[in-house]
């Protein structure tokens, strides 16, 4: 595995897909979601002409079995997607796997409580057996996959695989209080996300996230290694692409720095996302993680706070270049917030927070992801509270305005990119975001 990053490597130009076009096959590693990420990669894909094909996570059944998609479903997914789906589940990580009559990681948690949470044990054994039952179950259901793809994509394609998923939280029960407390939790109701993973419960659950989040990854580039050559072989041409985190350079005080969310737990797995797309590329495989910036989705809804690093987007606008589109754009941010406030407002109170000496510790590349503290987490949380109440409708916020604007970038860019990568982890920051928008 290879050394861990001193610094951020932002992407500094707007690149030009040069490879991909009509007919060419785009391959979606993940279920697509409303509002998530992979929705502005695809619209890039589709207008250049691609063919999508896309994958399913399965469905649990009342029993919690995986199962596939039924013909409804499958029909709505494909529907959604505008491609095919190929219907054998690919869900990610071990938390509902056991071997033949034993326990799954979710079971084994399901005497644990809010109170007993910190000393509660597992037995480590039959974790690693629910694992290897896990990667199994996995790698069996990619194997079919591919051969299934293998079958849909004729000769003389080239082949764009995206990697999106990430996940992998136990659904046990007093996980939801934990996680609640861990990541919204102030005064009293803090509680540090280093007892998280000093407890088994934070270890296991580490375990899963790098299955889901990075091996995943890993396990994608294996398998389709044989259709990488067969392509290859024709004269044609495969990329891999992943979403990873790692914090984004946004304008704090007029200038650009690195800051993170914190705390990001599923750090650990986001940096060896990063170590398998460093070990394709010095294999001479064209693999690139694209570190982008924290936004709303269904999936980072449970991170609190998370959109106080996107709002400083509205300056970064109009440091490179303003014009018409972000005249338009602060003026429809403008008219979300209550009468008596402004987004001047919003954007000194992101400020202010950003460059309290409180934060300042947080914001260093190296040791990141830093656990969280208590005056941290107030700071995090009351801010985007603050934040949220200037706004006219709590359920209509600037920051999915820009949420939505920042997936429409990063998919050209990270489209762009693709077609002759400058190395295997690049981050898109908020001065190239801006510069994309402004076009
Ligand atoms: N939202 C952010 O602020 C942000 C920032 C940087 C990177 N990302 C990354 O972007 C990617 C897409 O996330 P998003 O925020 O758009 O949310 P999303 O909910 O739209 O996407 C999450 C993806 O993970 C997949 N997934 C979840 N659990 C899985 C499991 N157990 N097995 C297999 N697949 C599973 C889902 O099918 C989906 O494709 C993720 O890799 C995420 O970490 C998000």
């Amino acid at each position: 595995m290879t050394t861990a990053m001193q610094h951020s490597i932002p992407l500094t130009s707007i690149p030009e897909n040069t490879v991909f076009g009509k007919g060419d096959i785009f391959v979606l590693f993940g279920e697509l979601f409303g509002r998530g990420y992979a929705t502005g990669l695809i619209d890039a894909a589709k207008a250049a002409g691609m063919d999508v094909i896309g994958i399913t996570v399965g469905r649990r059944d009342d029993t919690g079995a995986l199962r596939a998609l039924t013909s409804e479903e499958h029909a709505a997914a494909e529907d959604n997607l505008g491609g095919n789906i190929i219907n054998i589940p690919l869900m990610a990580g071990f938390d509902m796997d056991a071997p033949e009559g034993g326990q799954n990681p979710t079971e084994m948690l399901s005497g644990m409580t809010l109170d007993n949470w910190q000393e509660f044990k597992l037995d480590w054994d039959q974790v690693d057996r629910c694992r290897e039952v896990g990667t199994a179950r996995f790698t069996q259901s990619l194997g079919q996959v591919m051969e299934q793809l293998d079958g849909m994509i004729p000769e003389g394609r080239n082949v764009f695989f995206a990697h999106t998923m990430a996940g992998g939280i136990p659904r046990a029960k007093a996980f939801l209080a934990i996680a609640n407390r861990i990541y919204k939790g102030r005064g009293a109701r803090h509680m540090s996300s280093q007892s998280l993973l000093d407890a088994d419960l934070g270890k296991l659950i580490l375990q899963n996230f790098d299955e889901v989040t990075a091996i995943t990854f890993g396990h994608l580039l294996d398998l389709s290694s044989a259709l990488r050559e067969r392509i290859e072989a024709g004269g044609n041409q495969v990329r891999y692409t992943a979403y990873g985190y790692h914090g984004t350079r946004v304008l704090i005080g007029g200038e650009y720095k690195w800051q993170t969310y914190t705390s990001y737990t599923q750090g650990y797995a986001k940096m060896r996302l990063e170590g398998f797309a460093q070990d394709a590329w010095d294999k001479g495989v064209k693999a690139t993680v694209f570190n982008c910036p924290e936004i709303r989705t269904n999936s980072s809804d449970v991170f609190a706070g998370i959109e106080l690093s996107l709002l400083p987007l509205l300056e970064a606008l109009r440091k490179e270049g303003g014009g018409e589109f972000v005249d338009d754009l602060w003026a429809q941010c403008q008219s979300m917030l209550k009468d008596d406030t402004s987004i001047e407002q919003v954007l000194k109170t992101v400020g202010d927070y950003q460059q309290n000496p409180a934060m300042q510790p947080f914001y260093e590349f190296t040791g990141w992801p830093k656990a969280n503290s208590a005056e941290q987490v107030d700071m995090t949380v009351g801010t985007s509270q603050d934040i949220v109440a200037m706004h006219k409708d709590r359920k209509a916020l600037v920051s999915d305005v820009l949420s939505s604007h920042v997936l429409d970038a990063t998919g050209q860019l990270i489209f762009g990119s693709a077609s002759d990568p400058d190395g295997p982890v690049l981050w898109l920051d908020h001065d190239v975001v801006a510069r994309v928008l402004i076009g």
